[in-house]
């Protein structure tokens, strides 16, 4: 993909919650450990997709590499990337402290990563797609799709909206709020940062997108804000 275009989207350019910020890192790892069991979570994907020592993974957003350091602990090789040098380094430093050298983290996103070598058995992204506009979201699932082997999987994770547009503002006051109480304030704060900034969209709009690049899949939605779409390239 030819990257040079004036036109073309600007992903290193920080949206919403600036991620650059060393402070915010730290920030989000703390708050997601209050608010996830970060641990099971990546034990569940890595259930879910069935991932093997044969196998090697792309994440996606790696973000502070929780699930990526896990990944590695059962997979032959893990790719991690991230448009944040500082989550990186973050993620990296993490993956150090807990003896892991089979993961290679790269500065790339859902837009500029090429991927050299073998296509890939599986692909994970969670809770970052909803940085890119609707437009580029697209053309990022079909750059994972021609990333992935024929029947390799990919599991995406994000905030999705699957409430009934009439109730959008009380779902999401009380989304906001629940946030308050469980995780804090500045949580809160960047819970309304994601809607005023970022791009999160309907699920019905992610899974036409998805359908439309090729994958068939299972929907898990978590709750009205969260849903979970395993998906296989055909
Ligand atoms: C909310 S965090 C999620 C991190 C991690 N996946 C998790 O589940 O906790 C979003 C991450 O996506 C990264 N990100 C934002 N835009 C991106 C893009 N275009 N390509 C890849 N990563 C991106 C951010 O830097 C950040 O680390």
């Amino acid at each position: 993909m030819k990257l040079n275009k004036e036109w073309f989207y600007d992903e290193t350019v920080q949206v919403g919650t600036n991620y650059q910020d060393i402070s915010n890192v730290r920030a989000y790892d703390l708050q997601m450990a209050k608010f996830r069991d970060v641990k099971k979570e990546a034990t569940d994907i890595i259930e879910t997709i069935s991932l093997g020592r044969e196998h090697s993974l792309l994440e996606i957003g790696t973000g502070t590499g929780n699930f990526a350091i896990e990944a590695a602990k059962h997979c032959n090789e893990v790719y991690a990337i991230d448009v944040s040098s500082a989550m990186l380094a973050y993620a990296k430093q993490k993956a150090q402290k807990n003896g892991i050298s089979n993961i290679s983290f790269f500065q790339a996103g859902f837009l500029n990563y090429e991927h050299n070598g073998s296509p890939l058995d599986m692909i994970v992204s969670n809770l970052a797609l909803h940085h890119l506009p609707d437009f580029w979201k697209m053309i990022a699932l079909e750059r994972i799709n021609k990333m992935l082997k024929p029947g390799g999987t990919f599991y995406l994770g994000d905030v999705v909206f699957s409430f009934p547009v009439e109730e959008y503002d009380n779902k999401i006051n009380t989304w906001i709020d629940t946030m308050r109480e469980k995780v804090g304030i500045k949580f809160a704060q960047e819970a309304q940062i994601h809607l005023k900034e970022e791009y999160s969209t309907f699920d019905w709009v992610i899974e036409e997108m998805l359908h439309r690049s090729g994958f068939t899949f299972d929907i898990h939605h978590k709750d009205d804000f969260i849903a979970v779409y395993y998906c296989r390239k055909d």
